[in-house]
């Protein structure tokens, strides 16, 4: 790729589309749209646009591919696998203002929407019409549905309702030639040639700008019960997770939060509801939702025996809103807690979920081995983990020989298990150098092959996932 085109012409092309008041290239600016949520990276844009329309971005796009200019699309830039990061600088396309939830379709529980609006502002306008729209990233607060789509993000519901991918009908989608296409149709099946829109959700970026969204929405299950296992070991922790689900039940959460990372966010927040001694390794969470109050509470009580066999510590049960609102304000706020006390490194694995243990163990095998730190949680029921590492003098992954080495022998740990290198974060910029652990040649070959379909001058999102 020749070198970027940044030029007044540029700037004044941009201001003509958008107008001068969505075109912005002071230093502020440029540094707040250099990163996002992963790691300390930082790789300023030159400059970043906010367009309004779906028309603004098919010309922006149009103008970029013909004058080989890098665009890098932005959500909210919470994403951890650096995916928002403007690596190439060129162009940064916000789509901050295009944040309209557009109709809430009640007669076939639908939602179509701007890629600009928080998720969780989306959950909460489908919930007052007794919908649900269950992803629920730990970010939702802040994350826009459309970088969730990009990185087909997950969350603690997944284990039960799936992820984003299992939500997604129909997308708007702008090409890099500045094309504007629709992937599918508003419908629950659909076996009409290729599948476009699972193509679109989770290749971040990478194939074209999602401009609309349809979901499906599910009938909101009324009660949710939440309780907290303490154990004294990790391993039995994690062995009682594949328990649960073997032995009958679905939970609608299932997540495992180790000790010294609830330590970390438990003084980040203020807030002691859950008990953190010495005698504990680690914590599970287990929630159940559905529509009889009765079944939920037996479903718990079965659960919570059955934790017993596992060793599991004497059991809380969230009492009220406000306690379970207090357990999960901790376990969402966990990666920015850890992250903040030095725990910069982030990985987002996944083993089939009975193999949970033996990943675990490896992990601390390979900070004894490597000499780091390691916390880990995440969404236990789904065999994701989430690894955060610490190793002193090493901010970042992303270009340390020394990481690499200690990642690849994560990663092939992780593909030994059967698993594979990331969960719902993606793979983005940090982990591209990774791909050929759990891919063939062949398949990055045929990946390759559909980038270059979508964006034959490689001018979006350029440098993400692999390298052509
Ligand atoms: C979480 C985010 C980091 O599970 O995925 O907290
Ligand atoms: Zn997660």
């Amino acid at each position: 790729m020749t070198a970027p085109l940044i030029t007044n012409g540029l700037i004044n092309q941009l201001q003509n589309i958008c107008g001068n008041a969505n075109v912005f290239f002071d230093v502020e600016s440029l540094h707040h749209y250099g990163h996002d949520e992963t790691e300390k990276l930082l790789y300023p844009p030159d400059v970043v646009v906010k367009p309004t329309s779906t028309k603004e971005i098919s010309q922006i796009l149009k103008y970029c591919n013909e004058n080989l200019i890098p665009v890098t699309p932005r959500g909210a830039g919470t994403g951890l696998s650096g995916g928002a990061i403007p690596q190439n600088g060129g162009v940064v396309i916000s789509t901050e203002k295009l944040n309209t939830i557009l109709e809430i379709d009640e007669r076939n529980l639908q939602v179509t929407t701007e890629p600009g609006v928080i998720t969780e502002v989306l959950q909460n306008a489908v919930k007052e019409k007794g919908l649900f729209y269950p992803p629920d990233p730990s970010s939702r607060g802040s994350c826009f549905i459309g970088g969730n789509i990009s990185e087909n993000s997950g969350g603690p519901k997944a284990v039960k309702y799936g992820v984003v991918k299992d939500y997604v009908l129909n997308l708007e989608v702008v090409l890099p030639s500045g094309e504007i296409i629709w992937t599918g149709a508003n419908v629950l099946k659909n076996s009409t040639g290729y599948n476009l829109t699972q193509l679109i959700v989770g290749s971040e970026g990478t194939l074209g700008i999602v401009t609309k969204i349809v979901l499906k929405l599910i009938p909101l299950p009324k009660y949710d019960l939440l309780m907290l296992a303490p154990f004294a070991s990790l391993e039995k922790a994690s062995e009682a997770v594949s328990a649960i689900f073997r032995a009958g039940f679905t939970p609608s959460a299932m997540e495992l939060v180790e000790i010294d990372a609830l330590q970390i966010v438990s003084k980040m927040v203020d807030s002691y509801v859950v008990p953190i001694d010495e005698s504990i390794a680690a914590h599970l969470i287990v929630e159940v939702d559905g529509n009889n109050l009765d079944v939920l509470m037996s479903e718990m009580e079965a659960i919570a025996e059955l934790l017993n066999q596992y060793e599991a510590g004497e059991v809380f049960f969230a009492d009220d809103a406000q306690q379970k609102t207090e357990l999960w304000k901790l376990r969402r706020r966990t990666a920015e807690a850890v992250k903040l006390a030095g725990y910069t490194i982030e990985e987002d694995t996944v083993v089939p979920r009975a193999e949970l243990p033996a990943l675990i163990k490896g992990v601390k095998a390979l900070g004894r081995q490597h000499n780091f730190h390691a916390v880990c949680y995440g969404h236990a029921g789904d065999g994701n983990l989430h690894i955060r590492i610490k190793k002193e003098g090493i901010p970042n992954s992303y270009g340390n020989e020394e990481m690499n080495r200690i990642l690849r022998a994560l990663f092939k740990l992780v593909k030994s298990l059967g698993g594979t290198i990331s969960g719902e974060h993606g793979i983005g910029l940090i982990q591209k150098d990774f791909m050929h652990i759990v891919f063939d040649e062949a398949n990055l070959n045929i990946m390759r092959s559909i980038k270059k379909v979508f964006d034959p001058n490689n001018i979006l999102n350029p440098g993400k996932i692999f390298d052509l």
